[in-house]
């Protein structure tokens, strides 16, 4: 099948290269023509393991394209997925200026049947306003809703085995040709016995907001928990593990942190908080894991002020990891960037180390220290801030540290080491709930 994609970010991209390497012929748009340019020289834009090798092999056996045609790319193909980002607004609704920029060149260059996929993650109601908005013009189409569930850093893996596959058509009957279309495209994928499911649009596009928001109000309670672990000398690990082995828990996402960040979590619970304002329902849930995951990137800061008694005017902070969380170079709402900006206003240096992540942060603070390694970044330290949990810094040289150091402190926002241990080596540890 002949598809476009378009927008080339973390989901366009991974979706565009998954689809060619199960045999389509895949067009690949995007206005910045930048990415494009980068793609075409056989540069990945963005940090995503395993995606420039399946880029490569599909560049190279003639399935995959990159342009910034968009009007080209949608005529040769029969299947067009919008992927555009769809970034909140200042008072947390989502900007569908991109998804409508798009459906508005789409329907001027729409010129035989096609389906339109809307895969970026958008507010109930928006498949209807792209229909409408390609209806004006008469040739056939159909506008279906395919969110995407994929996590950065694990994309490639849970696009090609996904959990399951939700569409949404608006149509009834059992031969639609756009039902027909969807279950070609993804057949390949849920070979494994995954499911897909077909429901009405507004269905498909609340279950996206509906699984981030859970997702986020669950770490969320972990985090008010920890916190309240840490005011009565209960270990938050203890309780994880007792509530987690019930299985109407479940284990997954019950680890504590500094609060949850990345381009999804938190403009989606904002999203969804004004979706149901603008229906007259204050879904107070959603607020309050807003707040609450504010007030926790902080909660690292008041550990370190307690502990140096306020006093870190011109004291070295090394930060290990910037990135939202690991294997990943996104840093949009990542807790680190709230830590930095806040030791900085208080008179303090930052030497900063990620493996993915800096040439995005040096955008975000080009002035404070990058540091080459982990270790080089612990050089003239006075304390270690652990911002996000790479494999990298998990079995580190604790010597080394040590001596590095010379406060010998650590404020570990992810609790990747033991208290126990941290103690008997000589470290000031400070850790979430523990
Ligand atoms: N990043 C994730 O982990 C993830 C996971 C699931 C769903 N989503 C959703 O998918 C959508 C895209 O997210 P992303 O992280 O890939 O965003 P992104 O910012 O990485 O990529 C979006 C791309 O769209 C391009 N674009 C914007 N307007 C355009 C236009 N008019 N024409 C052509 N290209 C245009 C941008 O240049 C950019 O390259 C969002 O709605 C997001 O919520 C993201």
């Amino acid at each position: 099948m002949n598809i476009s994609v378009i927008g080339t970010g973390y989901v366009g991209l991974v979706t565009g290269v998954c689809l060619a390497d199960s045999g389509n012929t895949v067009y690949c748009v995007d206005n910045d023509e930048n990415k494009i340019k980068m793609l075409n020289k056989g540069e990945i834009p963005i940090y995503e393991p395993g995606l420039e090798e399946i880029v490569d092999k599909n560049v190279k056996n003639g399935r995959l394209f990159f342009t910034s045609g968009l009007s080209s790319a949608v005529k040769k193909t029969d299947v067009v997925f919008i992927a555009v980002g769809t970034p909140p607004m200042d008072d947390g609704e989502a900007d569908l200026s991109n998804i409508f920029e798009v459906a508005n060149k789409i329907a001027s260059s729409i010129d035989r049947y096609k389906v339109v996929v809307v895969k970026s993650t958008v507010p109930v109601g928006t498949c209807i306003q792209v229909e409408n908005i390609i209806g004006k013009k008469s040739h056939d189409f159909d506008v279906v809703s395919n969110p995407e569930f994929l996590k950065e850093g694990t994309a490639i893996e849970d696009f090609q085995r996904p959990d399951r596959i939700i569409i949404g058509i608006n149509k009834k009957g059992t031969h639609l040709k756009a039902k027909e279309v969807m279950d070609g495209i993804y057949e390949p994928f849920v070979r494994t016995g995954a499911p897909i499911y077909f429901m009405d649009t507004n269905s498909s596009e609340l279950s996206k907001y509906a699984a981030n928001s859970m997702l986020a109000v669950r770490i969320t309670f972990m985090n008010e928990l920890a916190n309240l672990c840490s005011l009565t000398g209960a270990n938050v690990d203890n309780i994880r593990i007792g509530i987690g082995s019930d299985k109407r828990i479940g284990k997954s996402f019950l680890f504590p942190g500094i609060g949850y960040g990345g381009s999804c979590f938190p403009k989606d619970v904002k999203a969804l908080y004004k979706t149901a304002k603008g229906k007259g329902y204050d879904f107070k849930l959603l607020k309050a894991a807003d707040e609450v995951n504010s007030s926790q990137k902080e909660v690292l800061l008041s550990f370190i002020l307690k502990h140096f008694k306020s006093n870190i005017k011109n004291k070295t902070f090394a930060v290990w990891g910037l990135s939202f969380k690991p294997k990943t170079d996104d840093i949009r709402e990542a807790p680190s960037l709230v830590i930095i900006s806040k030791l900085l206003s208080y008179g303090a240096k930052i030497r900063a180390y990620d493996p993915a992540a800096m040439k995005n942060t040096k955008k975000v603070f080009p002035r404070i220290e990058y540091a080459k390694d982990m270790y080089d970044a612990l050089k003239g330290a006075d304390a270690l801030v652990i911002a996000t949990e790479w494999n990298d810094f998990r079995t580190p040289d604790f010597d080394k540290m040590k001596n590095s150091l010379s406060d010998k402190s650590i404020f570990d926002g992810r609790n990747i080491y033991i208290p126990k241990k941290m103690k008997e080596m000589g470290f000031h540890y400070f850790s979430i709930g523990r």
